[in-house]
């Protein structure tokens, strides 16, 4: 069921998940699938309607500060403390952070460790709905797992629209690309997925941090959502200096992100995409995963990918072009 985020259906969502039901609703980033995260049986449910291995540990919302204490088990002093401090200013925002868990975080929502991931999401449709839930709120993506995460309510319906209780429709995310994760459990912090808050201006506050995924998307990670599987269309993805010989007798699609003149005079392109017209990489994420969805229906066989520097959040846009195109 898909409802217009209305003060009202909001209020319907909120009645949902308190009840035990899980609900889609959009934030900053990407729509999430939320379920009470003090739950455990909704919290399952979650796994269920996404196909969601449960050895991938959820993120849990809250809509303040002060909830912290809610999820996460804050020690009075030390390095975790202090790095908390230190990014705190961030939230509401686009950063998930790795913490200690508190004894009644059920182990459904962190796969049995340890440590939660926590959020304050900024998009108003979500912090109303938690506020309203009057419980943090563990969400996922709500795309079925291992595809592309959804921008749109109809995203959304399309993936899983039949195995949930209710989809919040509030437009368009605006940043289109999952937050930024970052533990905090080891005394050099340990980004865990790059997004939206870049490395260089997590570095700015903390001193160094160490990467803790996979950068050559293979295998099993520390944070195991950033597996090669994630974030893949159906149809091949390759990158600009990776097209086959074959590749003139194939339906193409492109998704440039920079001078296309070269592939054009090579290529005949059914489907062209340009992700950035006006060469911002903050545009181009806010448009990627709706275009990949898109180019995903074209009945192509093949799509390029134009590729940007490794740097500020093109870090995390050729982090998952490059998931994508491992597949
Ligand atoms: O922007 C976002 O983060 C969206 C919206 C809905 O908030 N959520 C999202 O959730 O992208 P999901 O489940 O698709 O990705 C969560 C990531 C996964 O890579 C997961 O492995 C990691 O966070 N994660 C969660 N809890 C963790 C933990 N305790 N330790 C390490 N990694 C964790
Ligand atoms: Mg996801």
């Amino acid at each position: 069921m898909l409802l217009p985020a209305t003060k009202e259906n909001i209020e319907k969502a909120a009645g949902i998940i308190a009840a035990g039901g899980i609900v889609a609703f959009p934030t900053e980033t990407v729509y999430g699938l939320g379920a009470n995260a003090k739950n455990p049986s909704a919290v399952k449910k979650i796994f269920a309607a996404k196909g969601r291995p449960a050895t991938n540990p959820l993120i849990v919302h809250i809509s303040d500060y002060r909830e912290i204490a809610q999820v996460a088990s804050l020690p009075d002093r030390g390095h975790i403390l202090e790095n908390l401090d230190k990014l705190k200013h961030l939230w509401p925002g686009p950063l998930s952070v790795v913490l200690p868990k508190r004894g009644d975080i059920p182990d459904e929502v962190t796969a049995g460790r340890y440590s939660v991931a926590v959020r304050i999401p900024s998009h108003p449709v979500a912090l109303a709905l938690i506020r309203a839930a009057k419980c943090p709120i563990a969400a996922p993506s709500a795309n079925r797992s291992d595809y592309v995460s959804p921008t749109t309510a109809q995203h959304v319906e399309q993936d899983i629209g039949q195995n949930i209780n209710c989809i919040l429709d509030g437009g368009q995310c605006s940043g289109g690309l999952e937050s930024t994760v970052i533990s905090l459990i080891e005394k050099t912090p340990v980004l865990l997925r790059p997004g939206l808050i870049s490395k260089e201006s997590l570095e700015a506050i903390l001193g160094p941090v160490h990467i803790g995924y996979s950068e050559t998307p293979i295998g099993a990670a520390a944070s195991p959502g950033m597996s090669n599987k994630h974030y893949s269309p159906r149809t091949k993805l390759v990158f600009e200096s990776d097209i086959p010989s074959e590749a003139s007798a194939l339906r193409l699609g492109l998704i440039a992100l920079g001078p296309t003149e070269g592939l054009l005079a090579k290529y005949k392109f059914e489907k062209i995409t340009a992700l950035s017209t006006s060469g911002s990489l903050e545009d181009a994420c806010s448009k990627l995963y709706a275009t990949l969805r898109e180019m995903d229906t074209a009945q192509l066989d093949l799509i390029v990918v134009q590729s940007c520097a490794e740097s500020g959040i093109g870090l995390a846009i050729m982090d998952r072009l490059k998931r994508a195109a491992s597949k």
